[in-house]
């Protein structure tokens, strides 16, 4: 273990030039280098490597990070190994702390009981072809159930003989010991205090991690037992909420097509694999948990849950879409023909027909989840609006504004719902959720801080490490309108820049920091990381100068702000106990007393959270407003003072709503215009040159510009319509 000064010496120390240049050749291009990338073959560079930010990135299979994450990916090791790597590089001596007894004690201990499950997944394999027992009787229920010696195989499935102690009886002659055995659970002990084989007289299904250790088994009954299935009991080598029946097999089909299926059980995931679909996995029969999602995550972010199609499943496929939302899973729901689960259907259904009955029936999830309670609250207006509160639930799930708001058009129209009011719940939601989830953290980070060695630990994000400067700015500005004053596009950075001033430091969306690891940005951070992904960035210096400014703020702004919170309660309480004594003066009886009391709890905590919005909202102004440069000064006491002219689709509940809680909608908004009018720019210095080439007769040039202007034209519609592709690329527009 490297302990953790040693740790972040490495890390300052690796410079991403250097460690970058071991393995690819890069040429400078203004402040960044360029090369070709090393994570996929190509033969024009996209490969950035930033020294300013010291990362670097791919513009076209988006790999990348920090040095250590380059030496991860690049050597195919662990976040451990590659500090190592890089301690290498620079000489950097590593005190590797010395596991203490206790620790080596527990190392070889889970060594000890993977090497049993090892033997034991062998040993059970062995008994169901090479025992009469094991044949007669597990290889038989696999074959009545339809099951073939290559799915046998490749699940390794097996059978624990029906003798009392006959595992025990193998594992002693094998050299493995009781203990041990009894830490996997492969044995348990009675009440009487007498060991027996947990799985006996069941057939076996190994559950094995993605690097293909066993840390479990499932055995299901045979005889009609209370117990269907038993599973292995949690240990230090099986935590069941971290595990995924069927990922080991599954990992590489699932890269491949880049989705998974889920289902509920053992035996679903090897019927669907003998149909052919292969990217299965099974959630073994509870709700996913964060941990089993984190671990999909990791090959793919497309999931289809698989369900029967009764009450009950259409029930299951809604529990749990919230958190797959939120880890920014796409995820569509498939219900099979009511009584089915993906075992028998696809037993009955060639291959070639299931894949069409997936194709044909896979439904988004949120679309699905808004017809169906729809349907179901048809004309009850209570359940109706029950229904929309849970749509919009999920809906405040979604990390990524623009996703979330194309949902929020199709919600609003497939409810018959009005638009506004959904984005308005919607935002209102996800603050609730941002706040909750602002707590965790800051609980998380406590419980780091007191820990001492700490293995992976997980920096703050730097706000103030700067931009990335783009490879090709995005300033479009033909030599007529060189003048700032009638640059076109300015009113539609001010725009942008002006939410920046104001409302830099809410907390706005899901996003990455430095390290890959997901966080929350706050406006401002957005802003500038929506700007980087599109080439984009404002062609007026000030408005670039003092985003960065922002940025610096965030410390400052968090210390601020917990302060305030600080503060917050005494007055709080004062408040509270003033209310009390006016409640208890007007006399009234218990029931409306305890009404008027939840009442007053809920307008207290309400005013609190109302005050915390109103800081984080106010902040960033504030502090710019008195920034020692004159030009940001006077822009940010400008942007504080000027009331924003309203789109008319907000008109109607301007008054009601203030303008920090629609940010939600009018960022992406601002940004839409924003990319639109660089389009539209593109456009007209076409024009012009289209122009020229006519009055030319060059027929040639004439069809150039007319291709790239047609696609321009498409890239305006794709903007328009909300999809949230990239439409402009690292060369520019085209
Ligand atoms: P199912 O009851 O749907 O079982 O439970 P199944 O997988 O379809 O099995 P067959 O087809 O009847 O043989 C789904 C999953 O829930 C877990 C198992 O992982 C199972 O695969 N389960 C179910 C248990 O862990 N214990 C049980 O008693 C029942
Ligand atoms: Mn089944």
């Amino acid at each position: 273990m490297i302990d953790r000064n040693t740790a972040e010496r490495i890390k300052d120390a690796a410079n991403i030039v250097e460690v970058v240049s071991d393995y690819v050749h890069l040429v400078r291009r203004g402040s960044n280098f360029m090369g070709l990338c090393p994570f996929h073959n190509e033969r024009t560079p996209s490969f950035s490597v930033s020294p300013r930010r010291n990362m670097c990135y791919c513009f076209s299979c988006h790999k990348g990070g920090s040095p250590v994450n380059f030496i991860m990916e690049k050597e195919g090791i662990n976040y451990h190994d590659a500090l190592l790597h890089l301690a290498k590089k620079y000489g950097i001596p590593v005190e590797e702390r010395q596991l203490t007894d206790e620790e080596r004690r527990q190392q070889s201990r889970r060594e000890g009981m993977l090497v049993a499950n090892e033997w034991a997944m062998n040993e059970m394999q062995r008994n169901l072809t090479e025992t009469d027992e094991g044949r007669d009787v597990g290889l038989q229920y696999f074959s009545q159930r339809g099951l073939t010696d290559e799915a046998i195989k490749a699940f390794r499935l097996g059978y624990a003989l029906d003798r009392p102690g006959a595992l025990q009886e193998a594992a002693r002659k094998a050299g493995i010991d009781l203990e041990t055995l009894k830490s996997v659970g492969l044995v348990g002990t009675s009440q009487q205090g007498h060991p027996y084989d947990r799985f006996r007289g069941r057939v076996i299904f190994p559950v094995l991690n993605p690097a293909g250790k066993v840390v479990a088994f499932g055995g299901r009954d045979l005889k009609g037992g209370p117990a269907k299935y038993v599973n292995s009991p949690e240990s230090d080598i099986y935590k069941k909420s971290r595990e995924l029946y069927g990922i080991y097999q599954a990992k590489g089909e699932i890269v491949r097509q880049d989705k998974c299926f889920l289902v509920e059980g053992y035996m679903d995931v090897i019927g669907m694999w003998q149909s052919g679909m292969r990217n299965v996995i099974a959630s073994s029969g509870t709700a996913l948990t964060d941990g089993q999602i984190a671990l999909i995550h990791r090959f793919t972010d497309n999931i289809t849950l698989l369900y029967d199609g009764d009450a009950a499943g259409i029930k299951a496929s809604l529990r749990g879409i919230d958190m797959l939302l939120s880890h920014k899973m796409k995820v569509k729901v498939l219900l099979l023909p009511d009584g089915h689960d993906p075992d028998s259907f696809a037993r009955v259904n060639t291959p070639e027909e299931f894949r069409e009955y997936v194709e044909k029936h896979e439904t988004d999830i949120i679309r699905f989840k808004a017809e169906v309670l729809m349907k179901d609250a048809a004309s009850d207006p209570l359940r109706r609006s029950e229904a929309v509160k849970s749509v919009v639930q999920s809906l405040a799930c979604i990390p990524d504004p623009i996703t979330a708001n194309i949902y929020i058009q199709e919600c609003a129209a497939l409810m018959g719902v009005d638009e506004t009011l959904i984005s308005r719940e919607t935002a209102r939601y996800r603050s609730i959720r941002l706040e909750q989830l602002r707590t965790e953290r800051r609980q998380e980070q406590d419980r780091r801080r007191i820990g001492t060695d700490i293995d992976r630990t997980q920096p703050a994000r730097q706000p103030s490490a700067g931009r990335q400067e783009a490879p090709a700015a995005q300033t479009v500005q033909s030599e007529e309108t060189k003048a700032p004053s009638v640059n076109p596009l300015t009113p539609l950075e001010r725009q942008v820049i002006r939410y920046c001033v104001r409302y830099g430091m809410m907390d706005f969306c899901e996003g990455n920091d430095a390290e890959g690891n997901p966080c929350w940005l706050n406006l401002a951070e957005y802003v500038d990381a929506e700007l980087r992904a599109d080439y984009m960035d404002f062609s007026t210096p000030l408005f670039r100068k003092i985003l960065d400014e922002v940025m610096t703020l965030k410390e400052r702004f968090y210390a601020e702000f917990d302060q305030m919170v600080e503060n917050q309660a005494p007055v709080v309480e004062q408040r509270r106990r003033e209310k009390i004594a006016e409640l208890a003066a007007r006399d009234l009886d218990m029931d409306t007393l305890a009404r008027e009391e939840q009442k007053m709890e809920d307008a207290l905590s309400e005013e609190a959270h109302r005050e915390q919005l109103l800081f984080a909202a106010d902040f960033t102004g504030r502090v710019l407003s008195s920034h020692e440069d004159d030009d940001v000064r006077r822009f940010a006491i400008e942007c504080m003072n000027d009331i924003q002219p309203l789109s008319r689709r907000f008109e109607q509940m301007a008054s009601s709503v203030p303008e920090y809680e629609r940010l939600i909608d009018l960022i992406p908004r601002a940004m839409t215009e924003w990319r639109q009018g660089i389009i539209r720019g593109r456009i007209e210095e076409l024009m012009v040159s289209l122009r020229q080439a006519q009055s030319d007769g060059d027929t040639e040039r004439l069809e150039t510009i007319m291709k790239e202007i047609s696609g321009l034209h498409r890239k305006q519609a794709k903007i328009a319509k909300g999809i949230g592709e990239r439409v402009i690329s690292p060369r520019g527009l085209g």
